[in-house]
């Protein structure tokens, strides 16, 4: 059953929870975002999301493709991740994993310009149109990795973040898992980035991976209302249970944008 679909309308149409809180019938869509050290299981975990959400989660896999493209175009959740999940992004996303290394203010600044530009075209317009949007990474991203990861000081992270007055999500999922755990995982499936690298090397004795893994549970405790923090070290169809009944329990389905869209 689709989440969106989850909460009957009662006599006149209107939700049962739209009732309680008073919220629009006519409301945005819903941002989540996930999040995690390399390795954590974001994307398993981000698509069965959104295939849930969109109810299609029980499909034929060998459906004609016309149909798969009609099914895409009809989606009510949009799925994206950063760094570079819009027109605009792939060169940045490049740049970012691949090119040769900047400093971390550079860094910082080309994530934030990538940010800038994904929520311009693809997360603002999508939310603003009534669809929910699912984002692996994002803010938390940039405080777990440029802040605790690379060193630059929190309050420096968190005053560009103010200046940018980027969107705050509505539910934050955080898949936490131990940088040990995670780098095993990332090394069974093969090459890793230049960030990835960087977990627990050598070079970096201290554990880069352990120090965002250790920032992100900070950034948890300081926004409990936001961020909810999951086990990821189980089989993904316990984790997925976990995401599951983490957006029921916090995002009162039946307010969403599939009441009204469908
Ligand atoms: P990701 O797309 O999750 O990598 P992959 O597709 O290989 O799983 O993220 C790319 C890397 O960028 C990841 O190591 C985290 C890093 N990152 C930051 O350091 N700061 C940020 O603000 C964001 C969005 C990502």
């Amino acid at each position: 059953m689709s989440l969106l679909q989850a909460e009957e309308p009662d006599a006149r149409g209107e939700s049962r929870m739209t009732k309680e809180t008073g919220a629009a019938e006519t409301a945005e869509g819903r941002f989540i975002t996930i999040e995690g050290i390399d390795g954590c299981g974001k994307s398993t975990q981000a698509k069965r999301l959104c295939e849930w959400l969109d109810g299609t989660e029980k499909e034929p896999e060998k459906e004609p493709e016309r149909r798969q493209n009609q099914r895409q175009n009809q989606k009510k959740v949009l799925r994206t991740f950063e760094p570079g999940g819009w027109s605009g992004g792939e060169f940045l996303r490049r740049l970012l994993l691949e090119g040769s290394p900047v400093t971390s203010r550079t860094e910082l600044l080309l994530f934030l310009a990538d940010r800038s530009g994904h929520l311009d075209a693809e997360i603002e317009p999508a939310l603003l149109s009534g669809r929910w949007v699912v984002c692996e990474r994002y803010t938390d991203s940039t405080l777990a990795y440029q802040s605790w990861g690379r060193g630059i000081a929190l309050r420096e992270v968190e005053g560009f973040l103010d200046l940018c007055r980027f969107r705050t999500p509505d539910l934050t999922i955080l898949l936490d898992i131990g940088a040990p755990a995670a780098r095993a995982r990332l090394e069974r499936r093969g090459r890793l980035d230049r960030i990835e690298s960087e977990l627990d090397s050598e070079l970096d004795k201290e554990g880069f991976m352990a120090r965002v893994a250790q920032g992100y549970r900070e950034l948890a405790k300081r926004r409990p209302e936001r961020i909810a923090v999951l086990d990821a070290a189980s089989d993904a169809d316990r984790v997925f249970e976990a995401v599951q009944e983490c957006v029921l329990r916090r995002l009162r389905p039946g307010v969403g944008p599939g009441r009204n869209s469908a």
